[in-house]
């Protein structure tokens, strides 16, 4: 295991899809390339879901369509069907990421979907994503509980990050979605899964609902995880997870890795101003700590 981390910057993404402030596409496309000045090799950019369901990323065709690619920077963007799968080719999206639960009830809310109906939905795109060239992440959400059915098994989140792993994902996001994890069960969590999909192919999402994310990504990283998914500003939630608060700070995740003596490749100094920055733009505080601190008059 070497000491470096590649962030999942879903801030964009999964930090916007839960404001209730409409950003312009213009700020968001603005976010995106201030991203891409960060050193950050992976962006998801937005995701192309039905506008009724998450209105914020409506403009997901414009927004991706007007970002500056940077070279080596990956953007991703999220599909829950062939129909986004089609909608993020034509703007030509190299990489998608799917997304179910390891709970049924949080994906009858979520995507109006069980488990089975829901992989059923997104066979079809690793098809075409494989006949396309185009890489596939694979997320699934609940795993250390959800806010309809309470405990979530852990055998359940094995058996369905082995399913998405089996059906081609590359990667496997392993989303404690309502941000209720611990550290002890989100390491007891990841060693399960990692029985049966490589450590390699799995990175962690943690919300920070009870302030645990960075003692549990922490965890994680004793555990060998190396890719970690965090939102700048500490943006977001889901909307069809009610009380679940923002992802974990970016900047903050950071600033624990390098002060660990870990690699991430990201300034730090341009993270942080970009964190400010979308916290204007969002008109409230930011939720990164790193930022607050760094920032204070
Ligand atoms: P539905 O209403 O059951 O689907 O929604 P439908 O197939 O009956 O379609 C209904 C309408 O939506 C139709 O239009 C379709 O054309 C349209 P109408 O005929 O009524 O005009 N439609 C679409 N339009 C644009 N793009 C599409 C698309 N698909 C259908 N791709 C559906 C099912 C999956 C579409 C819906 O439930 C949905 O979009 N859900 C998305 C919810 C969402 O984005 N949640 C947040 C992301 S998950 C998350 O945040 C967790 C994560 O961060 C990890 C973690 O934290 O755990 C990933
Ligand atoms: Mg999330």
């Amino acid at each position: 295991m070497n000491d470096h981390v590649r962030i999942v910057e879903v801030g964009p993404r999964d930090g916007l899809q839960n404001e209730k402030t409409l950003l312009p596409a213009t700020v968001k496309i603005e976010l995106i390339d201030r991203l891409s000045d960060t050193g950050l090799a992976t962006i998801e950019a937005t995701s192309f879901v039905s506008p009724k369901w998450v209105p914020q990323l409506a403009d997901a065709a414009e927004v991706f369509t007007a970002i500056r690619k940077a070279p080596g920077v990956v953007y991703p963007v999220l599909v829950p069907n062939l129909q986004g799968y089609e909608r993020a080719r034509e703007v030509g999206a190299t990489e998608v990421a799917v997304f179910t639960a390891a709970s049924e009830a949080f994906n009858r809310k979520n995507i109006n979907a069980s488990i089975d109906e829901s992989i059923e939905r997104f066979a079809p795109v690793l098809e075409r994503a494989r006949a396309d060239g185009v890489a596939v992440r694979g997320y699934v959400s609940t795993v250390l509980g959800c806010p309809y059915q309470g405990e979530v098994p852990v055998s359940d989140v094995v058996r369905v990050a082995k399913r998405l792993h089996d059906l081609g994902c590359h990667e496997i996001s392993l989303g404690d979605t309502i941000g209720v994890g611990t550290p002890a069960k989100a390491r007891a969590m990841l060693r399960a899964v990692a029985s049966e999909v490589p450590m390699a192919a799995l990175a962690v999402h943690f919300h920070d609902t009870y302030g645990q994310a960075l003692a549990n990504i922490l965890a994680c990283l004793e555990e060998g995880v190396r890719v970690v998914d965090s939102a700048v500003s500490g943006t977001g939630g889901c909307p069809y997870a009610k009380g679940a608060t923002g992802n974990v700070a970016s900047e903050d995740v950071v600033y624990m890795l390098h002060g660990m003596g870990m690699t991430t490749g990201v300034d730090l100094d341009r993270l942080v101003a970009t964190g400010a920055w979308l916290a204007t733009q969002l008109g409230k505080d930011t939720a990164s700590r790193v930022t607050k601190a760094r920032t204070a008059a």
